[in-house]
Protein backbone atom coordinates (compact mmCIF):
# COMPACT_ATOMS: atom_id res chain seq x y z
CA UNK A 1 0.00 0.00 0.00
CA UNK A 2 1.27 3.13 -1.12
CA UNK A 3 0.19 6.08 1.92
CA UNK A 4 0.81 9.74 1.57
CA UNK A 5 2.21 11.14 4.68
CA UNK A 6 1.31 14.58 5.30
CA UNK A 7 3.13 16.97 8.08
CA UNK A 8 2.51 20.56 9.07
CA UNK A 9 2.26 20.85 12.78
CA UNK A 10 4.91 23.33 13.22
CA UNK A 11 6.96 25.19 10.97
CA UNK A 12 7.93 22.31 8.87
CA UNK A 13 5.68 21.52 5.56
CA UNK A 14 6.79 17.91 5.06
CA UNK A 15 5.31 15.07 2.74
CA UNK A 16 6.23 11.79 1.77
CA UNK A 17 5.36 8.25 0.20
CA UNK A 18 5.94 4.97 2.22
CA UNK A 19 4.84 1.89 1.00
CA UNK A 20 3.78 -0.69 3.65
CA UNK A 21 4.26 1.85 6.73
CA UNK A 22 8.27 0.77 6.09
CA UNK A 23 9.95 1.79 3.02
CA UNK A 24 10.34 5.61 2.23
CA UNK A 25 10.05 5.92 -1.91
CA UNK A 26 10.21 9.51 -0.82
CA UNK A 27 10.34 12.39 1.74
CA UNK A 28 10.46 16.13 1.33
CA UNK A 29 10.82 18.83 4.20
CA UNK A 30 10.46 22.49 3.59
CA UNK A 31 11.66 23.71 6.64
CA UNK A 32 10.73 27.57 7.98
CA UNK A 33 13.78 28.09 10.57
CA UNK A 34 15.36 30.55 9.07
CA UNK A 35 11.85 32.59 8.61
CA UNK A 36 11.69 32.14 12.31
CA UNK A 37 14.95 32.71 13.93
CA UNK A 38 14.74 36.23 13.03
CA UNK A 39 12.11 36.28 15.87
CA UNK A 40 13.65 33.79 18.13
CA UNK A 41 11.46 31.64 17.97
CA UNK A 42 8.17 30.65 15.61
CA UNK A 43 5.47 32.55 15.16
CA UNK A 44 2.47 30.88 14.54
CA UNK A 45 0.28 33.36 12.20
CA UNK A 46 3.31 33.49 9.77
CA UNK A 47 3.85 29.00 9.90
CA UNK A 48 0.12 29.52 8.78
CA UNK A 49 0.96 31.40 5.47
CA UNK A 50 4.17 29.44 4.68
CA UNK A 51 1.93 26.00 5.06
CA UNK A 52 -0.20 27.48 2.62
CA UNK A 53 2.18 28.84 -0.08
CA UNK A 54 4.54 25.75 0.40
CA UNK A 55 1.79 22.30 0.77
CA UNK A 56 1.19 21.94 -2.68
CA UNK A 57 4.54 22.01 -4.36
CA UNK A 58 5.88 19.83 -1.41
CA UNK A 59 2.87 17.19 -2.00
CA UNK A 60 3.75 17.62 -5.85
CA UNK A 61 7.35 16.75 -4.91
CA UNK A 62 7.14 13.61 -2.95
CA UNK A 63 5.14 12.17 -5.98
CA UNK A 64 7.30 13.07 -8.22
CA UNK A 65 10.13 11.99 -6.32
CA UNK A 66 8.03 8.49 -5.54
CA UNK A 67 8.36 7.80 -9.30
CA UNK A 68 4.45 7.44 -8.64
CA UNK A 69 1.82 8.88 -10.66
CA UNK A 70 -1.03 10.35 -8.53
CA UNK A 71 -3.40 7.39 -9.39
CA UNK A 72 -1.17 5.51 -7.52
CA UNK A 73 -1.49 6.84 -3.98
CA UNK A 74 -3.60 4.34 -2.04
CA UNK A 75 -4.22 6.60 0.92
CA UNK A 76 -3.81 9.41 3.13
CA UNK A 77 -2.27 10.25 6.13
CA UNK A 78 -2.07 13.32 8.06
CA UNK A 79 -1.07 15.06 11.42
CA UNK A 80 -4.27 16.09 13.40
CA UNK A 81 -2.38 16.90 16.26
CA UNK A 82 -0.60 18.06 18.55
CA UNK A 83 0.34 21.24 16.77
CA UNK A 84 -0.35 24.98 16.07
CA UNK A 85 -4.12 25.43 15.10
CA UNK A 86 -3.59 27.04 11.84
CA UNK A 87 -0.44 25.15 10.86
CA UNK A 88 -2.29 21.65 11.15
CA UNK A 89 -5.23 23.06 9.40
CA UNK A 90 -3.67 23.26 6.03
CA UNK A 91 -1.94 19.91 5.70
CA UNK A 92 -5.60 18.64 6.97
CA UNK A 93 -7.83 20.52 4.98
CA UNK A 94 -5.24 19.37 2.07
CA UNK A 95 -5.62 15.65 3.12
CA UNK A 96 -9.50 16.03 2.58
CA UNK A 97 -9.54 17.55 -0.61
CA UNK A 98 -7.03 15.18 -1.94
CA UNK A 99 -9.27 12.22 -0.53
CA UNK A 100 -12.26 13.91 -1.81
CA UNK A 101 -10.75 14.09 -5.07
CA UNK A 102 -9.06 10.88 -5.45
CA UNK A 103 -12.13 8.88 -3.83
CA UNK A 104 -9.54 6.96 -1.43
CA UNK A 105 -9.46 6.65 1.85
CA UNK A 106 -7.50 9.08 4.73
CA UNK A 107 -6.97 9.24 8.30
CA UNK A 108 -6.13 12.06 10.80
CA UNK A 109 -3.20 10.94 13.25
CA UNK A 110 -1.13 12.04 16.19
CA UNK A 111 2.14 13.88 15.76
CA UNK A 112 3.82 11.77 19.19
CA UNK A 113 2.80 8.36 17.47
CA UNK A 114 4.23 9.36 14.42
CA UNK A 115 7.75 10.56 15.90
CA UNK A 116 7.54 6.61 18.06
CA UNK A 117 6.46 4.99 14.09
CA UNK A 118 9.57 6.80 12.67
CA UNK A 119 11.79 3.79 13.97
CA UNK A 120 10.08 1.62 11.90
CA UNK A 121 11.80 3.41 8.63
CA UNK A 122 15.42 2.20 8.93
CA UNK A 123 16.20 -1.46 8.68
CA UNK A 124 16.43 -3.52 11.74
CA UNK A 125 13.10 -1.95 13.51
CA UNK A 126 12.79 -2.62 17.40
CA UNK A 127 10.85 -5.53 18.22
CA UNK A 128 7.41 -5.46 20.76
CA UNK A 129 7.44 -4.39 23.45
CA UNK A 130 9.64 -2.20 23.78
CA UNK A 131 9.93 1.73 25.53
CA UNK A 132 10.27 5.08 23.94
CA UNK A 133 11.72 8.29 24.79
CA UNK A 134 10.27 11.20 22.76
CA UNK A 135 12.29 13.80 22.94
CA UNK A 136 10.86 17.37 21.14
CA UNK A 137 10.66 20.86 21.21
CA UNK A 138 7.18 20.50 21.97
CA UNK A 139 7.50 17.19 24.10
CA UNK A 140 9.56 15.05 26.59
CA UNK A 141 8.02 11.50 27.30
CA UNK A 142 8.18 7.79 27.72
CA UNK A 143 6.56 5.22 26.25
CA UNK A 144 5.80 1.84 26.48
CA UNK A 145 4.58 0.69 22.96
CA UNK A 146 3.39 -2.67 22.83
CA UNK A 147 2.12 -2.88 19.24
CA UNK A 148 1.72 -0.37 15.89
CA UNK A 149 -0.67 1.46 17.61
CA UNK A 150 -0.90 0.90 21.47
CA UNK A 151 1.00 3.20 23.47
CA UNK A 152 1.10 3.79 26.97
CA UNK A 153 2.52 6.89 28.45
CA UNK A 154 4.61 6.04 31.61
CA UNK A 155 5.78 10.08 32.42
CA UNK A 156 6.56 13.17 30.50
CA UNK A 157 7.49 16.80 31.29
CA UNK A 158 5.91 19.30 34.02
CA UNK A 159 7.50 21.98 32.17
CA UNK A 160 9.43 22.72 29.38
CA UNK A 161 10.62 20.21 27.04
CA UNK A 162 14.00 19.04 26.15
CA UNK A 163 14.54 20.92 23.34
CA UNK A 164 12.76 23.74 24.44
CA UNK A 165 15.22 24.11 27.21
CA UNK A 166 17.62 23.46 24.21
CA UNK A 167 16.11 26.42 22.79
CA UNK A 168 16.22 29.05 25.38
CA UNK A 169 19.65 28.35 26.62
CA UNK A 170 20.79 28.98 23.10
CA UNK A 171 18.84 31.88 23.02
CA UNK A 172 20.47 33.06 26.66
CA UNK A 173 23.96 32.95 25.08
CA UNK A 174 22.73 34.40 21.62
CA UNK A 175 23.44 31.41 19.71
CA UNK A 176 20.41 31.70 17.31
CA UNK A 177 17.55 29.57 16.64
CA UNK A 178 16.78 26.71 16.90
CA UNK A 179 19.35 26.29 19.33
CA UNK A 180 19.49 22.19 19.57
CA UNK A 181 21.67 21.75 16.79
CA UNK A 182 24.24 24.85 17.42
CA UNK A 183 24.46 23.98 21.25
CA UNK A 184 25.12 20.07 20.08
CA UNK A 185 27.94 21.59 17.86
CA UNK A 186 29.78 23.64 20.48
CA UNK A 187 29.35 21.23 22.88
CA UNK A 188 32.09 19.01 21.39
CA UNK A 189 35.00 21.41 22.23
CA UNK A 190 33.39 21.94 25.90
CA UNK A 191 34.45 20.15 29.04
CA UNK A 192 30.59 18.54 30.66
CA UNK A 193 32.06 18.52 33.98
CA UNK A 194 33.02 21.86 34.47
CA UNK A 195 30.08 23.55 35.59
CA UNK A 196 28.03 21.19 37.96
CA UNK A 197 24.05 22.28 36.73
CA UNK A 198 21.49 20.47 38.54
CA UNK A 199 19.76 16.99 37.36
CA UNK A 200 16.50 17.81 38.17
CA UNK A 201 14.45 14.75 39.18
CA UNK A 202 16.76 12.60 38.78
CA UNK A 203 15.54 10.56 41.40
CA UNK A 204 11.99 11.16 41.85
CA UNK A 205 8.79 11.52 40.20
CA UNK A 206 9.47 8.23 38.31
CA UNK A 207 9.28 8.96 34.85
CA UNK A 208 8.55 12.37 34.82
CA UNK A 209 11.02 15.25 34.20
CA UNK A 210 11.33 18.85 34.70
CA UNK A 211 14.17 21.00 32.46
CA UNK A 212 12.88 24.69 33.95
CA UNK A 213 14.98 24.53 36.85
CA UNK A 214 18.12 23.84 34.81
CA UNK A 215 17.04 26.64 32.53
CA UNK A 216 17.15 28.89 35.55
CA UNK A 217 20.68 27.25 36.39
CA UNK A 218 22.41 28.11 33.43
CA UNK A 219 20.32 32.10 33.29
CA UNK A 220 22.13 32.76 36.69
CA UNK A 221 25.18 31.17 35.96
CA UNK A 222 25.55 33.99 33.26
CA UNK A 223 24.21 36.15 35.12
CA UNK A 224 27.00 35.87 38.31
CA UNK A 225 29.70 35.45 35.07
CA UNK A 226 28.79 38.60 33.45
CA UNK A 227 32.41 38.83 31.37
CA UNK A 228 33.73 35.69 31.86
CA UNK A 229 30.88 33.53 30.23
CA UNK A 230 31.36 34.75 26.78
CA UNK A 231 34.78 32.67 27.13
CA UNK A 232 33.17 29.45 28.37
CA UNK A 233 30.26 28.92 26.36
CA UNK A 234 31.70 25.10 24.62
CA UNK A 235 31.71 24.72 28.35
CA UNK A 236 28.10 26.43 29.20
CA UNK A 237 26.41 24.07 26.49
CA UNK A 238 28.55 20.88 27.31
CA UNK A 239 27.49 20.96 30.97
CA UNK A 240 24.26 21.78 30.27
CA UNK A 241 23.90 19.04 27.51
CA UNK A 242 25.37 16.62 29.60
CA UNK A 243 22.72 17.30 32.63
CA UNK A 244 19.89 17.13 30.38
CA UNK A 245 21.27 13.60 28.71
CA UNK A 246 22.24 12.35 32.51
CA UNK A 247 18.27 12.77 33.19
CA UNK A 248 16.71 11.40 29.80
CA UNK A 249 19.11 8.41 29.53
CA UNK A 250 18.80 7.45 33.11
CA UNK A 251 14.83 7.16 32.96
CA UNK A 252 14.79 5.83 29.62
CA UNK A 253 16.57 2.85 31.07
CA UNK A 254 14.86 2.81 34.17
CA UNK A 255 11.39 2.21 32.38
CA UNK A 256 13.19 -0.75 30.43
CA UNK A 257 14.15 -2.20 32.99
CA UNK A 258 10.42 -1.82 35.14
CA UNK A 259 8.74 -3.31 32.18
CA UNK A 260 11.56 -5.73 31.38
CA UNK A 261 11.78 -4.96 27.60
CA UNK A 262 15.00 -5.67 25.32
CA UNK A 263 14.83 -2.71 22.87
CA UNK A 264 14.66 1.30 23.19
CA UNK A 265 13.49 3.60 21.10
CA UNK A 266 15.18 7.02 21.13
CA UNK A 267 12.83 9.62 18.45
CA UNK A 268 12.03 13.38 18.02
CA UNK A 269 13.80 16.36 17.06
CA UNK A 270 16.28 16.34 19.98
CA UNK A 271 16.78 12.61 19.27
CA UNK A 272 19.49 14.03 16.30
CA UNK A 273 21.83 14.87 19.43
CA UNK A 274 24.96 13.22 18.56
CA UNK A 275 25.86 13.16 22.43
CA UNK A 276 22.36 11.44 23.14
CA UNK A 277 22.92 9.06 20.54
CA UNK A 278 26.18 8.73 21.70
CA UNK A 279 24.90 7.74 25.24
CA UNK A 280 22.31 5.68 24.57
CA UNK A 281 23.65 3.39 22.27
CA UNK A 282 26.90 2.86 25.07
CA UNK A 283 24.32 2.51 27.87
CA UNK A 284 22.09 -0.06 25.84
CA UNK A 285 25.10 -2.29 25.57
CA UNK A 286 26.11 -2.22 29.28
CA UNK A 287 22.48 -3.45 29.98
CA UNK A 288 22.05 -6.59 27.22
CA UNK A 289 19.82 -4.06 25.23
CA UNK A 290 18.93 -2.64 21.80
CA UNK A 291 18.85 0.74 21.22
CA UNK A 292 16.69 1.95 18.20
CA UNK A 293 17.62 5.80 17.15
CA UNK A 294 15.70 6.90 13.44
CA UNK A 295 18.45 8.42 11.26
CA UNK A 296 18.82 12.28 11.73
CA UNK A 297 16.16 12.66 8.66
CA UNK A 298 13.13 11.48 10.69
CA UNK A 299 14.27 12.49 13.59
CA UNK A 300 12.75 16.16 12.99
CA UNK A 301 9.07 16.39 11.31
CA UNK A 302 8.72 14.79 8.10
CA UNK A 303 5.55 13.43 6.53
CA UNK A 304 7.54 9.50 6.07
CA UNK A 305 6.93 9.10 10.12
CA UNK A 306 3.01 10.28 9.65
CA UNK A 307 2.64 7.71 6.92
CA UNK A 308 4.32 5.39 8.69
CA UNK A 309 1.71 5.06 11.89
CA UNK A 310 -1.39 5.83 9.54
CA UNK A 311 -0.42 2.83 7.37
CA UNK A 312 -1.39 0.66 10.59
CA UNK A 313 -4.41 2.29 11.20
CA UNK A 314 -5.59 1.70 7.88
CA UNK A 315 -4.48 -1.68 7.87
CA UNK A 316 -7.31 -1.74 10.88
CA UNK A 317 -9.56 -0.64 8.70
CA UNK A 318 -9.98 2.59 10.20
CA UNK A 319 -10.01 5.91 8.24
CA UNK A 320 -11.60 9.41 9.08
CA UNK A 321 -14.87 10.96 8.89
CA UNK A 322 -14.91 14.33 6.89
CA UNK A 323 -15.76 16.19 9.45
CA UNK A 324 -12.98 15.53 11.78
CA UNK A 325 -11.28 18.39 13.33
CA UNK A 326 -7.39 18.94 14.50
CA UNK A 327 -6.20 19.33 18.41
CA UNK A 328 -3.81 21.66 19.70
CA UNK A 329 -2.46 19.71 22.91
CA UNK A 330 -1.90 15.87 23.49
CA UNK A 331 -4.34 13.17 23.69
CA UNK A 332 -4.75 11.89 27.43
CA UNK A 333 -4.33 9.14 27.78
CA UNK A 334 -2.74 8.28 24.25
CA UNK A 335 -5.08 5.73 22.46
CA UNK A 336 -8.34 7.23 22.77
CA UNK A 337 -8.94 7.77 19.20
CA UNK A 338 -9.67 6.59 15.77
CA UNK A 339 -12.91 4.83 18.07
O1 LIG B 1 10.54 16.95 16.58
P1 LIG B 1 10.91 18.35 16.18
O2 LIG B 1 11.46 18.59 14.81
O3 LIG B 1 9.67 19.29 16.33
C1 LIG B 1 8.73 19.14 17.35
O4 LIG B 1 7.81 18.29 17.21
O5 LIG B 1 8.93 19.82 18.38
O6 LIG B 1 11.94 18.87 17.29
C2 LIG B 1 12.52 20.15 17.23
C3 LIG B 1 13.45 20.32 18.42
C4 LIG B 1 13.99 21.75 18.58
O7 LIG B 1 13.80 22.15 19.92
C5 LIG B 1 15.46 21.62 18.24
O8 LIG B 1 16.29 22.55 18.93
C6 LIG B 1 15.76 20.21 18.69
O9 LIG B 1 14.61 19.48 18.29
N1 LIG B 1 16.97 19.66 18.04
C7 LIG B 1 18.07 19.28 18.72
C8 LIG B 1 19.02 18.87 17.75
N2 LIG B 1 18.46 19.01 16.51
C9 LIG B 1 17.19 19.49 16.72
N3 LIG B 1 18.34 19.27 20.03
C10 LIG B 1 19.55 18.83 20.42
N4 LIG B 1 20.52 18.45 19.56
C11 LIG B 1 20.31 18.43 18.22
N5 LIG B 1 21.27 18.03 17.37
ZN1 LIG C 1 7.77 16.73 16.13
Amino acid sequence: MFVLGIESSCDETAAAVVKDGRTVLSSVVSSQADLHSQYGGVVPELASRKHIEHIVPVVDEAIRQAGLDLKQIDALSVTRGPGLIGSLLVGFSFAKSFSLARKIPWIGVDHLEGHISSVFLEEDPPLFPFVALLVSGGHTSIYSVTSHTTFERMGQTRDDAAGEAYDKVAKMLNLGYPGGQIIDRLARTGNPGSIPFPRPYMDKSQFDFSFSGLKTAVSRYIKTHPQSYLETIPDIAAAFQEAVIDVLSHKLFAAAREKEVHHVAVVGGVAANSRLRERVMAEAKREGMRAHIPSIDFCGDNGAMIAAIGYHYLLQGKCSPFDEDVYSRSWTPSGAKHK
